[in-house]
Protein backbone atom coordinates (compact mmCIF):
# COMPACT_ATOMS: atom_id res chain seq x y z
CA UNK A 1 0.00 0.00 0.00
CA UNK A 2 1.40 3.58 -0.69
CA UNK A 3 1.22 6.26 1.73
CA UNK A 4 0.48 9.59 0.34
CA UNK A 5 4.09 10.53 0.51
CA UNK A 6 5.47 7.02 -1.75
CA UNK A 7 4.74 5.83 -5.26
CA UNK A 8 4.89 2.56 -6.99
CA UNK A 9 7.14 2.73 -10.21
CA UNK A 10 5.92 0.45 -12.77
CA UNK A 11 8.99 0.41 -15.31
CA UNK A 12 8.22 -1.13 -18.43
CA UNK A 13 11.00 -0.52 -20.59
CA UNK A 14 12.42 -3.75 -21.27
CA UNK A 15 8.44 -4.32 -22.59
CA UNK A 16 6.87 -1.45 -23.62
CA UNK A 17 10.35 0.60 -24.53
CA UNK A 18 11.96 -2.42 -26.74
CA UNK A 19 8.90 -4.13 -28.35
CA UNK A 20 9.16 -1.51 -30.63
CA UNK A 21 12.93 -1.85 -31.82
CA UNK A 22 13.18 -2.73 -35.27
CA UNK A 23 16.67 -3.86 -34.87
CA UNK A 24 17.51 -7.26 -33.42
CA UNK A 25 18.46 -7.60 -29.60
CA UNK A 26 19.98 -10.39 -28.22
CA UNK A 27 18.01 -12.03 -24.87
CA UNK A 28 21.58 -11.30 -23.07
CA UNK A 29 21.30 -7.62 -23.54
CA UNK A 30 17.34 -7.45 -22.47
CA UNK A 31 18.54 -9.88 -19.55
CA UNK A 32 21.43 -7.34 -18.78
CA UNK A 33 18.73 -4.18 -18.87
CA UNK A 34 16.58 -5.89 -16.35
CA UNK A 35 19.53 -7.20 -13.80
CA UNK A 36 20.79 -3.20 -14.33
CA UNK A 37 16.85 -1.81 -13.60
CA UNK A 38 16.01 -4.27 -10.37
CA UNK A 39 19.55 -3.13 -9.16
CA UNK A 40 18.77 0.24 -9.37
CA UNK A 41 15.92 -0.07 -7.67
CA UNK A 42 12.75 -0.82 -9.30
CA UNK A 43 10.60 -3.25 -7.66
CA UNK A 44 8.03 -3.53 -10.56
CA UNK A 45 9.40 -4.76 -14.28
CA UNK A 46 7.87 -5.40 -17.19
CA UNK A 47 10.33 -7.85 -18.34
CA UNK A 48 8.56 -8.89 -21.38
CA UNK A 49 4.90 -10.16 -23.88
CA UNK A 50 4.50 -13.50 -24.50
CA UNK A 51 2.06 -12.34 -27.64
CA UNK A 52 2.20 -13.76 -31.29
CA UNK A 53 5.40 -13.26 -32.19
CA UNK A 54 4.33 -12.53 -35.72
CA UNK A 55 2.27 -9.45 -34.40
CA UNK A 56 5.77 -8.39 -32.52
CA UNK A 57 8.93 -10.24 -33.43
CA UNK A 58 11.19 -8.77 -30.78
CA UNK A 59 9.66 -10.27 -28.29
CA UNK A 60 9.56 -13.85 -29.54
CA UNK A 61 12.70 -14.87 -26.90
CA UNK A 62 10.95 -13.33 -23.76
CA UNK A 63 11.32 -16.84 -22.48
CA UNK A 64 14.70 -16.42 -22.50
CA UNK A 65 14.95 -13.58 -20.82
CA UNK A 66 12.19 -14.72 -17.80
CA UNK A 67 14.71 -17.21 -17.90
CA UNK A 68 18.08 -15.60 -17.80
CA UNK A 69 17.47 -12.80 -15.26
CA UNK A 70 18.49 -12.85 -11.75
CA UNK A 71 15.75 -12.49 -9.84
CA UNK A 72 16.32 -10.04 -6.78
CA UNK A 73 14.30 -10.60 -3.93
CA UNK A 74 11.52 -8.76 -3.57
CA UNK A 75 10.94 -7.59 -7.12
CA UNK A 76 8.72 -8.19 -9.24
CA UNK A 77 9.34 -9.42 -13.11
CA UNK A 78 5.54 -8.97 -14.65
CA UNK A 79 4.89 -10.15 -18.37
CA UNK A 80 2.24 -8.82 -20.49
CA UNK A 81 -0.37 -11.54 -22.05
CA UNK A 82 -2.98 -11.37 -24.81
CA UNK A 83 -4.69 -14.63 -24.33
CA UNK A 84 -4.80 -18.26 -22.25
CA UNK A 85 -1.75 -19.19 -24.36
CA UNK A 86 0.63 -16.06 -23.65
CA UNK A 87 -0.28 -16.66 -20.20
CA UNK A 88 0.96 -20.30 -19.84
CA UNK A 89 3.67 -19.31 -21.59
CA UNK A 90 4.68 -16.64 -18.75
CA UNK A 91 4.07 -18.59 -16.22
CA UNK A 92 6.16 -21.55 -17.53
CA UNK A 93 9.00 -19.21 -16.93
CA UNK A 94 8.03 -17.62 -13.38
CA UNK A 95 6.68 -14.57 -14.04
CA UNK A 96 5.50 -13.36 -10.80
CA UNK A 97 2.10 -11.48 -12.53
CA UNK A 98 0.62 -10.66 -15.61
CA UNK A 99 -1.12 -8.37 -17.48
CA UNK A 100 -4.15 -8.15 -19.75
CA UNK A 101 -4.70 -5.22 -21.90
CA UNK A 102 -7.56 -3.87 -23.39
CA UNK A 103 -8.59 -0.49 -25.71
CA UNK A 104 -10.97 2.12 -25.30
CA UNK A 105 -10.93 2.80 -28.91
CA UNK A 106 -12.87 -0.19 -31.03
CA UNK A 107 -10.37 0.43 -34.28
CA UNK A 108 -7.65 -0.22 -31.50
CA UNK A 109 -8.38 -3.01 -30.09
CA UNK A 110 -9.06 -4.33 -34.08
CA UNK A 111 -5.51 -3.35 -34.77
CA UNK A 112 -3.86 -3.91 -31.82
CA UNK A 113 -5.53 -7.50 -30.18
CA UNK A 114 -7.45 -8.30 -33.44
CA UNK A 115 -10.64 -8.51 -31.80
CA UNK A 116 -13.64 -6.26 -30.14
CA UNK A 117 -13.39 -4.70 -26.85
CA UNK A 118 -15.89 -7.19 -25.72
CA UNK A 119 -14.50 -9.95 -27.21
CA UNK A 120 -10.81 -8.97 -25.25
CA UNK A 121 -12.95 -8.94 -22.43
CA UNK A 122 -14.32 -12.36 -22.98
CA UNK A 123 -10.77 -13.52 -23.81
CA UNK A 124 -9.20 -12.43 -20.87
CA UNK A 125 -11.51 -14.65 -18.52
CA UNK A 126 -9.87 -17.48 -18.85
CA UNK A 127 -6.69 -15.97 -17.87
CA UNK A 128 -8.41 -14.33 -14.92
CA UNK A 129 -9.59 -18.05 -13.91
CA UNK A 130 -6.53 -19.45 -14.40
CA UNK A 131 -4.68 -16.64 -12.76
CA UNK A 132 -6.81 -16.76 -9.69
CA UNK A 133 -6.62 -20.52 -9.12
CA UNK A 134 -2.55 -19.79 -9.20
CA UNK A 135 -2.57 -16.99 -6.82
CA UNK A 136 -1.05 -15.38 -9.48
CA UNK A 137 -1.85 -10.82 -9.49
CA UNK A 138 -3.33 -9.27 -13.25
CA UNK A 139 -2.71 -5.80 -13.88
CA UNK A 140 -5.43 -4.72 -16.96
CA UNK A 141 -4.24 -1.80 -18.89
CA UNK A 142 -6.66 0.40 -20.60
CA UNK A 143 -5.15 1.90 -24.05
CA UNK A 144 -5.99 5.02 -25.59
CA UNK A 145 -7.35 6.67 -23.06
CA UNK A 146 -6.84 10.16 -24.10
CA UNK A 147 -7.05 9.65 -27.45
CA UNK A 148 -7.02 6.97 -30.01
CA UNK A 149 -4.76 6.80 -33.61
CA UNK A 150 -7.75 5.96 -35.43
CA UNK A 151 -10.55 7.31 -34.09
CA UNK A 152 -9.30 10.11 -32.58
CA UNK A 153 -11.02 11.75 -29.61
CA UNK A 154 -12.37 8.84 -26.42
CA UNK A 155 -14.90 9.86 -23.97
CA UNK A 156 -13.83 9.74 -20.46
CA UNK A 157 -16.82 7.64 -19.64
CA UNK A 158 -16.03 4.97 -22.25
CA UNK A 159 -12.51 4.48 -20.46
CA UNK A 160 -13.90 4.16 -17.25
CA UNK A 161 -16.30 1.25 -18.77
CA UNK A 162 -13.39 -0.59 -19.79
CA UNK A 163 -11.31 0.12 -16.54
CA UNK A 164 -14.70 -0.70 -14.68
CA UNK A 165 -15.01 -4.44 -16.43
CA UNK A 166 -11.31 -5.03 -15.84
CA UNK A 167 -11.58 -4.14 -12.31
CA UNK A 168 -14.86 -6.16 -11.80
CA UNK A 169 -12.94 -9.05 -13.89
CA UNK A 170 -10.24 -9.28 -11.24
CA UNK A 171 -8.02 -7.06 -11.76
CA UNK A 172 -5.88 -5.26 -9.07
CA UNK A 173 -4.62 -2.19 -10.77
CA UNK A 174 -5.67 -0.68 -13.44
CA UNK A 175 -3.35 1.26 -15.96
CA UNK A 176 -4.47 4.09 -17.87
CA UNK A 177 -2.76 4.13 -21.24
CA UNK A 178 -2.40 7.36 -22.81
CA UNK A 179 -0.91 5.21 -25.57
CA UNK A 180 -0.20 7.98 -28.56
CA UNK A 181 0.55 10.78 -25.88
CA UNK A 182 -1.92 13.61 -26.67
CA UNK A 183 -2.99 13.58 -23.29
CA UNK A 184 -2.51 17.19 -21.74
CA UNK A 185 -3.41 17.69 -17.42
CA UNK A 186 -7.10 18.96 -18.03
CA UNK A 187 -8.04 15.93 -19.92
CA UNK A 188 -5.98 13.45 -17.74
CA UNK A 189 -8.03 14.53 -15.03
CA UNK A 190 -11.40 14.08 -16.89
CA UNK A 191 -9.77 10.83 -17.20
CA UNK A 192 -8.97 10.07 -14.20
CA UNK A 193 -12.06 11.38 -12.65
CA UNK A 194 -14.49 9.66 -15.12
CA UNK A 195 -12.36 6.48 -13.46
CA UNK A 196 -12.34 7.17 -9.25
CA UNK A 197 -16.42 7.46 -9.71
CA UNK A 198 -16.14 3.73 -10.22
CA UNK A 199 -12.96 2.47 -8.50
CA UNK A 200 -10.83 3.41 -5.86
CA UNK A 201 -8.11 6.12 -6.56
CA UNK A 202 -5.21 3.73 -5.35
CA UNK A 203 -6.24 1.00 -7.77
CA UNK A 204 -5.59 3.50 -10.83
CA UNK A 205 -2.27 3.84 -12.28
CA UNK A 206 -1.33 6.25 -15.28
CA UNK A 207 1.08 5.05 -18.23
CA UNK A 208 1.55 8.04 -19.80
CA UNK A 209 3.61 8.25 -23.40
CA UNK A 210 5.39 11.41 -23.59
CA UNK A 211 4.68 11.84 -27.59
CA UNK A 212 3.48 15.62 -26.88
CA UNK A 213 5.25 16.53 -24.35
CA UNK A 214 2.94 16.37 -21.48
CA UNK A 215 3.72 13.29 -19.88
CA UNK A 216 5.30 14.78 -16.58
CA UNK A 217 2.79 17.57 -16.46
CA UNK A 218 -0.34 14.67 -16.82
CA UNK A 219 1.55 12.97 -14.22
CA UNK A 220 2.07 15.70 -11.73
CA UNK A 221 -1.97 16.65 -12.23
CA UNK A 222 -2.44 13.17 -11.45
CA UNK A 223 -0.61 13.36 -8.48
CA UNK A 224 -2.30 16.32 -6.89
CA UNK A 225 -5.07 13.90 -7.73
CA UNK A 226 -3.84 11.20 -5.83
CA UNK A 227 -2.42 8.77 -7.86
CA UNK A 228 0.35 7.19 -6.75
CA UNK A 229 1.14 4.31 -9.49
CA UNK A 230 3.12 5.21 -12.66
CA UNK A 231 4.52 3.21 -15.92
CA UNK A 232 7.85 4.37 -16.79
CA UNK A 233 10.41 3.24 -19.52
CA UNK A 234 14.18 3.45 -18.63
CA UNK A 235 15.79 6.38 -21.01
CA UNK A 236 12.40 6.71 -22.18
CA UNK A 237 12.37 3.70 -24.61
CA UNK A 238 9.96 2.70 -27.18
CA UNK A 239 6.61 3.11 -28.61
CA UNK A 240 3.80 1.08 -29.64
CA UNK A 241 3.59 -1.07 -32.81
CA UNK A 242 0.13 -0.24 -33.44
CA UNK A 243 0.01 3.53 -32.76
CA UNK A 244 2.24 4.91 -35.27
CA UNK A 245 4.23 8.11 -34.13
CA UNK A 246 3.75 7.20 -30.69
CA UNK A 247 6.95 7.86 -28.74
CA UNK A 248 8.09 5.87 -25.88
CA UNK A 249 6.75 5.98 -22.46
CA UNK A 250 7.99 9.41 -19.84
CA UNK A 251 11.19 8.60 -18.62
CA UNK A 252 11.99 6.73 -15.46
CA UNK A 253 15.09 9.32 -15.19
CA UNK A 254 12.77 12.29 -15.06
CA UNK A 255 9.80 10.52 -13.34
CA UNK A 256 12.43 9.66 -10.59
CA UNK A 257 13.76 13.39 -10.57
CA UNK A 258 10.04 14.92 -10.43
CA UNK A 259 9.04 12.77 -7.56
CA UNK A 260 12.56 13.58 -5.47
CA UNK A 261 11.62 17.60 -5.81
CA UNK A 262 8.35 16.63 -4.54
CA UNK A 263 10.04 14.43 -1.60
CA UNK A 264 8.18 11.45 -2.39
CA UNK A 265 9.65 8.01 -2.10
CA UNK A 266 10.25 5.40 -4.38
CA UNK A 267 13.13 3.38 -4.21
CA UNK A 268 15.22 4.54 -6.93
CA UNK A 269 18.74 5.29 -6.98
CA UNK A 270 18.75 7.78 -9.70
CA UNK A 271 22.43 7.35 -10.70
CA UNK A 272 22.61 3.85 -11.34
CA UNK A 273 19.30 4.17 -12.80
CA UNK A 274 20.56 6.70 -15.57
CA UNK A 275 23.92 3.96 -15.99
CA UNK A 276 21.46 1.33 -16.79
CA UNK A 277 19.06 4.07 -19.39
CA UNK A 278 23.31 4.80 -20.59
CA UNK A 279 23.93 1.19 -21.11
CA UNK A 280 20.79 0.04 -23.65
CA UNK A 281 21.26 3.07 -25.69
CA UNK A 282 24.74 2.33 -25.78
CA UNK A 283 23.76 -0.63 -27.13
CA UNK A 284 21.09 0.51 -28.68
CA UNK A 285 22.94 3.02 -30.53
CA UNK A 286 20.59 5.94 -30.02
CA UNK A 287 20.49 8.92 -27.58
CA UNK A 288 18.31 8.95 -23.91
CA UNK A 289 15.08 10.30 -24.63
CA UNK A 290 15.19 11.46 -20.75
CA UNK A 291 15.90 14.90 -20.36
CA UNK A 292 17.51 14.31 -16.62
CA UNK A 293 20.06 11.53 -18.08
CA UNK A 294 21.19 13.78 -20.70
CA UNK A 295 22.05 16.39 -18.33
CA UNK A 296 23.43 13.48 -15.29
CA UNK A 297 25.67 12.34 -18.15
CA UNK A 298 26.58 15.82 -19.10
CA UNK A 299 27.46 16.99 -15.76
CA UNK A 300 30.18 13.90 -16.00
CA UNK A 301 32.08 14.60 -18.87
P1 LIG B 1 -4.65 -13.63 -33.72
O1 LIG B 1 -3.80 -13.76 -34.94
O2 LIG B 1 -6.06 -13.16 -33.87
O3 LIG B 1 -4.59 -14.97 -32.85
O4 LIG B 1 -3.90 -12.67 -32.74
P2 LIG B 1 -5.18 -16.39 -33.07
O5 LIG B 1 -5.72 -16.81 -31.74
O6 LIG B 1 -6.08 -16.45 -34.27
O7 LIG B 1 -3.86 -17.23 -33.39
C1 LIG B 1 -3.09 -17.03 -34.56
C2 LIG B 1 -1.73 -17.67 -34.39
O8 LIG B 1 -1.02 -16.99 -33.35
C3 LIG B 1 -1.77 -19.14 -33.96
O9 LIG B 1 -0.60 -19.77 -34.51
C4 LIG B 1 -1.60 -19.06 -32.46
O10 LIG B 1 -1.05 -20.22 -31.90
C5 LIG B 1 -0.62 -17.90 -32.33
P3 LIG B 1 -0.67 -20.59 -35.90
O11 LIG B 1 -1.75 -21.59 -35.67
O12 LIG B 1 -1.04 -19.56 -36.95
O13 LIG B 1 0.71 -21.14 -36.04
N1 LIG B 1 -0.73 -17.24 -31.04
C6 LIG B 1 0.29 -17.10 -30.17
N2 LIG B 1 1.58 -17.48 -30.22
C7 LIG B 1 2.34 -17.19 -29.15
N3 LIG B 1 1.88 -16.54 -28.04
C8 LIG B 1 0.60 -16.15 -27.98
C9 LIG B 1 -0.25 -16.43 -29.06
N4 LIG B 1 -1.55 -16.19 -29.29
C10 LIG B 1 -1.83 -16.68 -30.49
N5 LIG B 1 0.16 -15.50 -26.88
C11 LIG B 1 -3.33 -11.85 -30.58
C12 LIG B 1 -4.45 -12.31 -31.49
C13 LIG B 1 -3.95 -11.12 -29.39
C14 LIG B 1 -2.54 -13.05 -30.11
C15 LIG B 1 -2.41 -10.90 -31.40
O14 LIG B 1 -3.21 -9.87 -31.90
C16 LIG B 1 -1.30 -10.32 -30.59
O15 LIG B 1 -0.37 -11.02 -30.21
N6 LIG B 1 -1.38 -9.01 -30.31
C17 LIG B 1 -0.41 -8.34 -29.45
C18 LIG B 1 -0.07 -7.00 -30.01
C19 LIG B 1 0.90 -6.33 -29.10
O16 LIG B 1 1.72 -6.94 -28.42
N7 LIG B 1 0.82 -4.98 -29.04
C20 LIG B 1 1.71 -4.19 -28.22
C21 LIG B 1 1.42 -4.30 -26.78
S1 LIG B 1 0.02 -3.34 -26.25
C22 LIG B 1 0.69 -1.80 -25.87
O17 LIG B 1 1.83 -1.54 -26.16
C23 LIG B 1 -0.15 -0.80 -25.11
C24 LIG B 1 0.24 -0.69 -23.63
O18 LIG B 1 1.60 -0.34 -23.49
C25 LIG B 1 -0.63 0.36 -22.93
C26 LIG B 1 -0.67 1.70 -23.68
O19 LIG B 1 0.38 2.28 -23.99
O20 LIG B 1 -1.80 2.12 -23.94
C27 LIG B 1 0.02 -2.03 -22.89
MG1 LIG C 1 2.39 1.70 -23.70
Amino acid sequence: MNTPQSVKIVEVGPRDGLQNEPQPIDAADKIALVNALSEAGLQVIEAGSFVNPKWVPQMAGSEAVFEGITRKPGVRYAALTPNLKGYERAIAVGASEVAIFAAASEAFSQKNINCSISESIERFAPIMDAAKAANIPVRGYVSCVAGCPYEGDVAPAKVAEVATQLYAAGCYEISLGDTIGTGTPASIEAVINACAVHLPMEKLALHAHDTYGQALANIYRAIQLGVRVFDSSVAGLGGCPYAKGASGNVATEDLVYLLNGLGMSHGVDLNRLAQAGQAICAQLGRHSQSKVARALAAKCT
